[in-house]
């Protein structure tokens, strides 16, 4: 992926929940496939990822990892689950390579979790970042809010990325970030540095597949629809209901 970045190749990265869709993706050329968090929100119905746990994510990434052969398939470690000790952070990033089959995972924070990242790295576990919005300090941030938007935040984003960098991460995401922010990241790292919400200098992009495809109607602002599934879906299922009730479903299609 350095290599990528270094030939200017850009990085298409989508989240992944499940074998139909992942399927789906790696046909469309999709690079990275994330089992993030963000599952508990699209996928079990909480309104922030913090409920989310080891064994969920465990599920949904076998389901992915058994699905598709060219992707890259990254897991996130949930909320808590590499907070207490590195001890903890070594246990279930292994669960998410053994039992999920996942080939990397991902973390969220910068300086208060740069033991884990160098630990997971020495073991050869590949560890991808996430600075900026971090969805599971949900609380601290007070909401999904835009980050980074004073030059001392920025400044500080940034210090960060660095210290990721020389922990070993292999990439970083830099979510909800002003454009400016993004496009210093990706030039002052040598490792990819890959966008949601973060404008488009970064190395790659990466949304949430459901709301890309209009199937989520909560997505946020900044989120780009490439279709509208969710509103096709509606009229499809309208339209078998309407024929249910009309007594029109089941009857053979006349001969022609
Ligand atoms: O959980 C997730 O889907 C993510 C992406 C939005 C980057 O972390």
């Amino acid at each position: 992926m350095r290599q990528w970045k270094r030939n200017g190749q850009k990085i298409a990265m989508l989240t992944a929940y499940d074998a139909l869709l992942a399927r789906l993706l790696e046909r469309a050329g999709a690079d990275i496939l994330l089992v993030g968090d963000s599952l508990g929100m699209v996928m079990l119905g909480y309104e922030t990822t913090i409920p989310v746990t080891v064994d969920d994510v465990v599920h949904h990434t076998r389901a992915v990892s058994r699905a598709v052969r060219r992707p890259l398939v990254v897991a996130d470690l949930p909320f808590l689950s590499y907070h207490e000790s590195v001890a903890q952070a070594v246990r279930n990033a292994g669960r998410l390579l053994q039992e999920g089959g996942a080939a990397a995972v991902k973390v969220e924070g910068g300086r208060p979790i740069l033991d884990v990242v160098r630990r997971l790295v020495e073991i050869g576990v590949p560890v991808m970042g996430h600075l900026g919005l971090t969805p599971q300090a949900f609380h601290s941030l007070g909401g999904f809010r835009r980050q980074a938007r004073e030059a001392k935040d920025a400044d500080a984003l940034l210090e960060e990325a660095r210290e990721l960098e020389a922990a070993g991460a292999f990439a970083l995401v830099v979510e909800a970030v002003p454009e400016e922010v993004g496009a210093r990241a990706a030039a002052e790292l040598a490792i990819p540095v890959i966008g949601i919400g973060a404008g488009p200098s970064c190395d790659g992009q990466v949304l949430v597949t459901h709301d890309m495809l209009g199937l989520n109607e909560a997505a946020p602002a900044f989120v780009q629809r490439y279709a509208r599934l969710g509103e096709a879906a509606i009229t499809a299922a309208a339209a078998y209901v309407d024929d249910v009730r009309a007594g029109r479903f089941g009857r053979p299609e006349p001969e022609q």
